[in-house]
């Protein structure tokens, strides 16, 4: 495939270029390329190395009415993206053995999206962590969806210290808990990943460890409490919508913010009327900051980085997050220009509802190439 003229994110900056994928690889990427084959007429659209998710919830096996990975995959190519992680909080049958790890590979095959998993910490699965050999760890310190609590600090300290060192572990923690975790892994000498940061506070705490990173949610930058009623069930999140005022502080904060991740957590609005916490957000994330750039409150590299080259470092991925010779082929194409309003009965997610309906926007993904195949192309 020969993608032509697209203004591509190479080597930290925008340049008009074209990029050559074979057998699903990046093989050639400058001016004037040919090739024979399938071409992709670029012209006017941004090309970002191909956007990865380090956190959904594709809810597959256990709770396939709110998503499963052909909808949920079909959500996130719509979206930009090309690589997503997905939980382990599966209710019933969390992923927390090898067994329950390699039925969820199985049952992803039919993602148009790649996926790759996290695997569950529990307290006393450490030889199911050694035996499954999971990419990554998960770790919840704070109560939330799936009933994976670790109240236990031994047992964190203990997967902090055992699990290899170059890959990554992941952490749900809210308040104190944030500040426990890191001192942990700081004591244990090893990387550690605070996910869906909510504020500054939790990200003060990340900033007191150099081998500590962090994401944030799109709407915990982009939502706050009062843009729900009081007793809106459909405000329900973890970690809590914020106040204006600490939104707009975090706004501040861009530049400490490692990587965006959607924390895409579909329920249905009968599910959320009996308390469920989270939202879908695959197909709105980047939309949202590229309306925001179109406003001028960052800039295209802020983005790329956070969307696609940052998540790729923090998950040890070498061949991933550029666009350069040898990298893997997927390409997410941006038109900067097309306008759109959220509605969320129209969107992939079997959720049928977004925390951002009505709201209208500027910039999206029009097509979403996935090693070297196009996943999702508009019109
Ligand atoms: C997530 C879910 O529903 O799985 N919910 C949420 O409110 N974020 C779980 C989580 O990420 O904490
Ligand atoms: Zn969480
Ligand atoms: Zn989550």
């Amino acid at each position: 495939m020969l993608i032509k003229n697209a203004i591509a994110y190479v080597d930290g900056k925008f340049a008009q270029n074209d990029i050559l994928i074979e057998n699903g690889k990046i093989t050639g990427v400058g001016r004037a390329l040919d090739a024979r084959g399938e071409i992709v007429d670029a012209r006017g659209l941004i090309a970002l190395p191909g956007l990865i998710d380090m956190h959904v919830h594709l809810r597959e096996p256990g709770e396939t009415w709110k998503e499963d990975f052909k909808s949920g995959g079909d959500a996130a190519v719509a979206g930009g993206y090309a690589l997503v992680y997905d939980m382990p909080n599966n209710i019933p049958k969390p992923t927390i053995t090898r067994e329950a790890l390699d039925e969820k590979r199985k049952l992803a095959l039919k993602s148009r999206c790649e996926v790759r998993f996290h695997f569950g910490a529990t307290e006393n699965n450490f030889e199911e962590v050694r035996d499954a050999k999971p990419e990554s760890l998960k770790m919840y310190l704070g109560m939330t969806t799936g009933n994976m609590l670790m109240k236990d600090e031994k047992s964190v300290e203990r997967h902090m210290k055992e699990f290899p060192k170059a890959k990554q572990i992941f952490v749900h923690a809210e308040g104190d808990e944030a500040g426990k975790a890191i001192g942990l892994a700081k004591k244990a000498g090893r990387k550690v990943h605070l996910t869906h940061v909510p504020n500054e506070s939790v990200l003060d705490a990340v900033k007191g460890w150099k081998l500590a990173t962090a994401d944030v949610a799109p709407h915990h930058l982009f939502l706050c409490k009062s843009d729900f009623d009081e007793g809106d069930c459909r405000a329900l999140v973890k970690p809590g919508l914020e106040t204006i005022k600490s939104v707009s502080d975090l706004w501040k904060r861009l530049d400490g913010i490692d990587a965006i991740a959607t924390d895409h957590a579909p329920h249905i609005l009968e599910d959320k009327k009996k308390g469920a916490f989270g939202f879908p957000g695959l197909e709105t994330a980047l939309p949202l900051f590229l309306d925001a750039y179109s406003r001028g409150l960052m800039d295209l590299e802020w983005i790329a980085k956070r969307f696609s080259e940052n998540p790729a470092r923090i998950m040890g991925l070498r061949d991933y997050g550029r666009i350069e010779k040898g990298c893997v082929g997927s390409i997410t194409l941006v038109d900067l220009k097309r306008e759109w309003t959220v509605h969320g009965n129209e969107l992939c997610t079997k959720a049928k509802w977004s925390p951002f309906e009505g709201k209208q926007l500027r910039g999206r993904a029009v097509k979403t190439i996935v090693k070297g195949e196009v996943a999702f192309s508009l019109d």
